[in-house]
């Protein structure tokens, strides 16, 4: 690693040649059932900051990180990764990760899980093994290792979740209310392992219905209403200085989430 980039913030995944960041949402429509739901959805994700997307219940927040993660593709518009296209044919390992508010894992041991999400992205032999064992420690998991992960606690589950997304090495983590069924002490340990996260260079996209969260993690708040981006900025004036009726009136308590 040359002087230059050890001297980069943590934050500086995009400063890297395989960077995938800035990826660029333009006029993004996505139509189901007759229903025009995200509505013409212009948005840019940056390297570092974490971003938290907030919005009313039925906004288009789910829907957006799925678009972003290329799990559901538009019907019209474009999305546009740095040197790639998500509607073409991306070369190589996309380097991006997501987390659901509800887990899915399989039905093996807590270690396995890992090694499995591992050996689809063709890690193999001891880079595998130590991947695995460094994301169990990181979140707290080495213990289980052994432990069928349909009986782990939900919270415990969760962590597996993390664990997994860590263990890809991800520039670009996507979380959807990964807390939204986590009491307290479970929703902090999730939070914990998403600031070690970024903290190693990770861009973290999120949704929460959580105002607390939102305040606790998020450096931008990217505001959804209808389908549509409302308001865009630093936290601190979004949740201060709300610029829009709509932001003011969700963070008021008055739009139904
Ligand atoms: N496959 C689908 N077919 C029809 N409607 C959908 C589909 N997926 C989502 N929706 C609707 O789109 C809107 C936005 O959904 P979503 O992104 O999940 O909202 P949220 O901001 O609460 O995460 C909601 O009204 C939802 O019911
Ligand atoms: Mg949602």
């Amino acid at each position: 690693m040359t002087g230059r980039l050890r001297h980069l913030p943590p934050t500086s995944a995009g400063a890297f040649a395989d960077a995938i960041l800035p990826c660029r949402f333009a006029g993004v429509v996505y139509e189901a059932r007759g229903k025009r739901l995200i509505d013409g959805l212009d948005l840019e994700i940056v390297a570092g900051p974490r971003t938290v997307i907030l919005g009313p219940n039925g906004a288009g927040k789910s829907l957006t990180l799925r678009l972003a993660h290329g799990l559901i593709h538009p019907t019209a518009g474009r999305i546009v990764w740095q040197n790639r296209k998500l509607d073409g044919a991306g070369r190589g390992p996309r380097r991006q990760a997501m987390v659901f508010q509800k887990p899915v894992l399989l039905r093996r041991s807590v270690a396995a899980n890992l090694d499995y999400a591992l050996a689809v992205h063709r890690v193999r032999g001891t880079a595998r093994s130590r991947r695995r064992d460094e994301a169990l420690a990181r979140t707290g998991l080495t213990a289980y290792a052994r432990q069928s992960a349909r009986t782990l606690s939900g919270g415990e589950q969760q962590r597996l979740a993390m664990a997994r997304a860590w263990a890809l090495r991800p520039q670009v983590l996507f979380l959807d209310e990964p807390t939204a069924s986590l009491d307290p002490a479970a929703t902090h340990a999730i939070e914990e392992i998403v600031q070690a996260m970024h903290a190693e260079g990770c861009k973290i996209v999120m949704t929460t219905h959580d105002l607390g969260q939102a305040r606790r993690l998020a450096d931008e708040v990217v505001f959804l209403n209808r389908g549509r981006v409302v308001e865009r900025g630093p936290a601190d004036r979004f949740f201060e200085r709300p610029e829009s009726q709509p932001a003011r009136d969700f963070l008021a308590g008055k739009l139904v989430w």
